[in-house]
């Protein structure tokens, strides 16, 4: 059951589809209090579990640190921080009396659980103007189901963009793209898309192609295609200042882009110079920015990111301005200990600011509002221009799009990738504890830069995280300017990588269905193990293991030099082993914990006793894979496979959802 508590005057995100009648009266669970701002106290039992908050750092219990809703570009994914680049306010409490809540709320939120106080789950926001949702169901699975149907159905990528991806801040010409092209097919690694990171443009402006460095596009895309090769290219949220350029002049006249209170047009210096940002709360011109898509989608383009939309701000012409009158009065002065650390920080402090987030103006539809009171709406409404565009350009076909910033909402239009991570071993755990988490806010399309974008990458390190990368939807490797290449071939003995990734393919036809069917239900596709385990109380504290799909359960290894691990198995199950000749083998494992001995050219998942996973043979790429000659793994004797086209959108189709026997256990 949902129940709906309206504080204040609430923006309206429009986050959730179903109308639903206010409640008058006492909200359940917490204790609310409006004197100043609002803040919400629920006291919490030493078990309880607090599950959620999408994507966020630390574990897969939030319990024991503070958090805060603020789309931020944060590229230090460290356990100090408070909020990365989504806004994603929702909760699962596993208490005696269940229940999860979502605070509708577009700006600033605290959530301090059990920081500041051990028992006390405090929620606190500047201004009372939002909605509260308050979900009671059966368990865990049917308080989440009961959530995404508040919020809509989630996402569906074409099937090609469940292959395997390559980037790189930049691919900068069409040689550099090609040359990464040839290298996979030489080795025999599948790849399904290469993606153009903001080189690919001219001068870093939106929807232009450098005619230098990539000519000829249209027929460059229709080239790689006929390889079996996407290209996937950035879209950005800032549009470049520059006379003649025909997406500033439209936008400029037409009065599409953000304001100062004064009405003139806010500038922020991002990758092209100065910029202005589209209005993207502004119907007219979120519409406007969203046909621009066709300009590449007529190139043979399939599928966009959209970046820098938190908006990211290098600088704003006041802040720049502020912080070299400041630094100035700090000349020729003898520096102490304070005065010292003040100075330093004064650029520090220039990007990204409050202080430029509150000059910001938005017309939504008609209605001034402050760019600080409705902050986290900014990447999810820039994405759902380009979501809504995609629909309108090609109505019968499926495109990839996935964004760096996010708000609950954004789910029906996109997929997320977590942002820039680092090439760090913790951030391969950080990438299994956000899954379920997303999960539960409709976000299923979702991965992170394998292989870790800043800094330096080690082959130990990439082979691990694609052991975690090939259960994730979007399985794609990133990596910075400057730092060490991280493509699979770039490495010694490539055999290993490539058996890890056509694992991968071979699990396409599950990974695929799986997906699928959760969209459809209204389904998590990753789960912590209490939801399949709840009155196991140890699963219910393993923080680095995750079912994923019906059947799965995974526990990569994610520590530099480890032999193996140690994994929690809840229930017997099939242990499936994929042995450094490329074989996968298959052997019972009891209930219980063990130490599982994985070399670095292994790779280790289990499967429920009594369960099925769907298997092909490899392909190089999603368009070359038969999905018709299945083998089964695991000893079920049936499986419900879903399996369409991969591009049409016919989802509900009952002829896309059939039972199919495992022939060698039926
Ligand atoms: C941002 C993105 C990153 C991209 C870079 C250059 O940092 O998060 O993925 O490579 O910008 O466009």
């Amino acid at each position: 059951m949902i129940s709906k508590f309206t504080f204040g005057t609430p923006f309206n995100t429009q986050s959730v589809v179903k109308e639903l009648c206010p409640i008058d009266g006492e909200m359940p669970f917490f204790e609310v209090d409006t004197t100043n701002g609002i803040s919400f106290t629920y006291t919490m039992e030493k078990n309880d579990i607090v599950y959620g908050l999408g994507e966020a750092v630390r574990g897969i219990n939030k319990r024991g640190w503070i958090y805060e809703s603020y789309c931020f570009d944060q590229p230090f994914h460290t356990e100090d921080k408070y909020s990365l680049y989504g806004a994603h306010n929702f909760l699962l409490i596993d208490a005696k009396e269940m229940f999860g809540v979502y605070f509708d709320y577009p700006t600033r939120m605290k959530f301090d659980i059990g920081c500041t106080h051990t028992e006390k789950l405090l929620v606190t926001a500047q201004t009372k103007d939002m909605d509260v949702y308050i979900i009671t169901g059966t368990d865990k699975k049917d308080i989440v189901k009961q959530f995404r149907q508040l919020i809509g159905k989630s996402y569906i990528p074409p099937r090609w963009a469940f292959g395997y991806q390559q980037s790189r801040w930049s691919y900068a010409t069409s040689k550099e793209v090609e040359n990464i092209v040839e290298n996979y097919q030489n080795n025999q690694i599948p790849l399904d898309a290469v993606y153009l990171d903001i080189d690919y443009m001219d001068a870093y402006k939106d929807f232009t192609v450098s005619d230098e460095r990539f000519p000829d596009f249209k027929n460059f895309v229709s080239k790689m295609k006929s390889k079996g090769i996407r290209l996937v290219p950035i879209i950005d949220a800032g549009v470049k200042i520059e006379d003649g350029y025909s997406i500033y002049e439209e936008g400029k006249q037409n009065g599409y882009f953000c304001t100062n209170e004064d009405g003139s047009l806010f500038v922020a210096g991002v990758w092209p110079g100065k910029t202005h940002f589209p209005d993207f709360l502004n119907s007219d011109a979120r519409k406007w920015f969203g046909s621009k898509y066709k300009i590449l989608t007529d190139m043979g383009i399939e599928g966009f990111w959209n970046d820098m939309n938190e908006p990211a701000i290098f600088y704003s012409e006041q802040g720049l301005n502020n912080a070299f009158d400041r630094i100035k009065s700090f000349e020729n002065k003898e520096l102490d200990v304070s005065s010292f650390f003040e100075a330093r920080d004064i650029f520090n402090n220039v990007a990204n600011s409050d202080e430029d987030y509150a000059r910001i103006y938005h017309n939504a539809d008609g209605q001034k509002v402050c760019h600080k009171d409705v902050h986290n709406l900014f990447g999810y409404n820039m994405t759902k221009s380009a979501g809504e565009a995609l629909d309108t350009i090609e109505p019968n076909k499926r495109m990839l799009l996935f964004s760096r910033s996010s708000y609950i909402g954004m789910h029906r239009y996109s997929g997320i990738w977590t942002g820039d991570n680092h090439s760090w071993w913790s951030h391969i755990l950080n990438n299994l504890r956000m899954m379920p988490s997303l999960n539960m806010c409709g976000f299923l399309y979702i991965g992170a830069d394998i292989g870790g974008f800043n800094s330096h990458c080690t082959r130990d390190l990439v082979l691990r995280w694609l052991s975690l990368g090939i259960f994730t939807p979007l399985m794609r490797n990133h990596s910075a300017a400057g730092t060490r290449d991280q493509e699979c071939f770039r490495f010694e003995n490539t055999q290993d990588f490539k058996n890890i990734i056509d694992l991968r393919y071979r699990l396409i036809p599950y990974i695929y269905s799986e997906f699928m069917k959760c969209a459809i239900d209204d389904d998590m596709y990753f789960r912590p193990l209490s939801f399949d385990y709840p009155t196991d109380h140890i699963a219910s504290s393993v923080e680095d293991q995750l079912m994923v799909g019906e059947s799965i359960m995974i526990a990569p290894v994610y520590t530099q030099n480890a032999l193996g691990r140690y994994v929690y198995i809840p229930k017997n199950m099939m242990q499936v082993r994929l042995t450094d000749n490329g074989m996968l083998t298959q052997s019972l494992i009891e209930k219980g914990h063990h130490f599982i001995e994985i070399p670095l050219n292994e790779l280790v998942f289990f499967i429920k006793d009594g369960y099925t996973v769907p298997i092909c043979k490899p392909a190089q790429n999603t368009d070359l894979l038969d999905t018709s000659d299945l083998e089964f793994l695991g000893n079920g004797t049936e499986y419900e496979m879903y399996s369409d086209d991969g591009l049409s959108k016919d989802y509900n189709n009952p002829a896309n959802r059939r039972m199919i026997k495992n022939e060698q256990r039926a």
